[in-house]
């Protein structure tokens, strides 16, 4: 019986210690101190014994279940242990993933090429004014020679803001159609000679098509010093383009009639998709361009006498120049985008290209 006892005891320690889950525990400690366990069955032999080897036996056989299920007991705690430490790392292991699965955002294209812009004017002494996005029909049209009942008002149909119905109608509030609402405002608030940069958000009426959207974003150079000329003009013009689109930028300065510059120029550039070709290889009319071969980016000129008088500045001492492209028409120009749609339609397929 003792070489039994002993057998058990080598034989199973052994097996704890292997054991790797908690079900093989449970299988051993059945197997030990089951109903029939090889532990439980040991002392129903106790009575076959003689005393003096009873004492011997005894305490030698409660020593070995005492330690067997310490062991048992133990070995659990540590596979316990064990699990628990692979299911932390498993969560680790999860929220790794998920980390390179999330996808990284970015600024978007509008506001990036924005940000280009204004650094590209900041170094060559350009500063950047705000004005509001709603705005009064005073500073929007009034003071630019577009008084009410103007037809040139037409181009620039708006939305009106309703509560301001009993307001004298120049203080009427709107929607802004254009960033010419801060040439006044600027005027108004600095000494000249300045040279300042309005972008942003504006607003109109529109038809919607390939070329028009009613919210897009507008860029204003306003430069006002003494004995400007078109040449001044001109040259910011090239200086954009060419540091924007690329050296072979070809541009045009078409005169264009518009109430607050004389004289007045639309900037056209060279249709990117026709090449200025008017139609499309399949002998389609380009869209984009509405076959013309030429894609306004905006508008520019000399600022009006009568305008700069209204921003408290004297015409006979001062000249200035209001240079005003839309920053989507450009990005169109620059990336082969044909649809300024695209541009608000937080299509992720078209976002992610950029
Ligand atoms: N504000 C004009 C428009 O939106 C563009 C422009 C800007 C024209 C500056 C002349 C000078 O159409």
């Amino acid at each position: 019986m003792e070489s039994k006892i002993l057998q058990i005891h080598s034989e199973y320690l052994k097996k704890i210690t292997q054991a790797d889950s908690l079900s093989k525990l449970d299988e051993i400690f059945l197997k030990l101190f089951g109903k029939n366990g090889e532990i439980t069955l040991i002392p129903k032999d106790f009575g076959k014994l003689e005393k003096g080897e009873l004492t011997k036996i005894a305490p030698q056989f409660n020593k070995v279940k005492v330690e067997i299920e310490q062991a048992i007991e133990k070995r659990r705690e540590e596979v316990r242990e064990e699990h628990y430490k692979a299911l932390n790392q498993e969560d680790a292991n999860l929220s790794k993933s998920v980390e390179i699965k999330k996808r990284k955002g970015h600024l978007h294209p509008t506001t990036q090429f924005e940000q280009e812009t204004i650094e590209l004017f900041k170094k060559i002494g350009f500063q950047q004014f705000e004005s509001p996005q709603i705005d009064s029909d005073y500073y929007n049209f009034e003071v630019l020679n577009i008084p009410q009942g103007h037809p040139a008002r037409d181009l620039w149909d708006t939305l009106y803001i309703d509560s301001q119905k009993s307001e004298a109608d120049n203080k009427k509030l709107l929607l802004r159609t254009h960033t010419s609402n801060s040439q006044v405002r600027i005027m108004e608030k600095y000494i000249p000679p300045f040279r300042m940069m309005s972008l942003g958000r504006c607003f109109r009426y529109e038809n919607i098509d390939a070329r028009h959207e009613h919210t897009f974003e507008q860029f204003e150079l306003i430069y006002v010093d003494h004995g400007l000329s078109m040449a001044n003009l001109q040259y910011l013009s090239e200086y954009f383009l060419k540091a924007i689109v690329g050296k072979d930028i070809k541009a045009r300065l078409r005169p264009k009639y518009y109430p607050f510059v004389e004289p007045g120029v639309g900037i056209d550039a060279l249709c990117m998709f026709c090449k200025g070709e008017t139609h499309l290889q399949d002998g389609q009319e380009c869209k984009v361009c509405s076959g013309t071969g030429w894609l306004e980016i905006g508008g520019a000129g000399m600022i009006h006498p009568k305008v700069l008088e209204n921003g408290g500045i004297d015409p006979k001492g001062y000249s200035g120049i209001a240079w005003g492209p839309g920053i989507e028409r450009m990005m169109m120009l620059k990336y082969g985008i044909n649809d300024i749609r695209l541009f608000l339609s937080g299509d992720l397929k078209f976002l992610e290209k950029f």
